[in-house]
């Protein structure tokens, strides 16, 4: 209840101030201890690109789930020289790995949606667990426009499977905001985003969408689930 009281107070607080503005608020709270996870999407080079240039008391981290585009090592990359600073790499657990490639082969997300989250669940949820575990606020490049799932979303809200509050700075951006911001503060982008990648995942998981089509339609598009690997439930 205590909690729920906090995040109703962050809400009112912050619910209006700019993106900038209540990352750095919340990054000098003495009782907040804050992290950001990145993908290296658009919406997290905007985030990270407000953290570094301005120094702020906010980890970053990512999650290497071993099956991600080169590009998005390229951009991780440029980021690193950009910027000078670092960012925390999660790793899953190499045991797990090995017991699912060899009980089900290196492609089992294509056969089932219990297999494809099987997977999510060894490559991004798992190692989220422990890169979350220290703090008690998290960073998400979430935007409302993203899908249908995220459009009744708060700023901040409880996160029930992590015990954590999670912060969405750029919930009500939209996919132009972002793309202004980058460019103008000239941003390292994604090469893949020239190319019809919207929303980038893991590399056998994600294609091009073409015009008209939704957001994630790229993402797990063999499948006709809510799209979700149980990162933002
Ligand atoms: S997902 O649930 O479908 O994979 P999405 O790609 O939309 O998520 O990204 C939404 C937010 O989740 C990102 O802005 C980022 O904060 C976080 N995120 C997603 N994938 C990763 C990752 N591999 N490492 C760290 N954070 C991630
Ligand atoms: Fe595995 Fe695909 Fe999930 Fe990545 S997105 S963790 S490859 S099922």
């Amino acid at each position: 209840m205590e909690i729920l009281n906090k995040i109703d107070k962050l809400n009112q607080v912050l619910g209006s101030a700019s993106p900038e503005d209540a990352l750095e608020w919340l990054s000098q709270q003495p009782e907040f201890n804050v992290t950001f996870s990145t993908s290296f999407g658009q919406e997290d080079q905007v985030i990270t690109d407000m953290i570094f240039r301005n120094d702020l008391d906010i980890n970053v981290f990512t999650l290497d789930t071993g099956r991600l585009f080169q590009e998005t090592y390229d951009v991780f990359d440029l980021t690193l020289k950009r910027y000078k600073k670092s960012i925390d790499v999660f790793y899953p657990k190499e045991e797990k790995v090995q017991e699912l490639l060899t009980t089900k082969g290196p492609n089992s997300f294509y056969e089932s949606v219990e297999n494809r989250k099987e997977c999510c669940s060894v490559r991004k949820i798992e190692p989220l667990g422990r890169a979350l575990s220290p703090f008690n606020i998290w960073v998400t490049g979430l935007r409302a426009g993203q899908s249908e799932n995220r459009s009744d979303m708060k700023r901040f809200q409880y996160d029930l499977k992590f015990g954590i509050i999670k912060f969405n700075p750029l919930l009500h951006w939209s996919l132009v905001d972002t793309e202004n911001y980058l460019n103008e503060y000239k941003v390292p982008q994604n090469t893949l985003h020239r190319q019809g990648y919207v929303s980038i995942g893991c590399a056998p998981c994600t294609r091009a969408i073409t015009e008209g089509e939704d957001i994630r339609a790229g993402r797990w598009w063999w499948e006709t689930s809510k799209k979700e690997c149980g990162l933002h439930s």
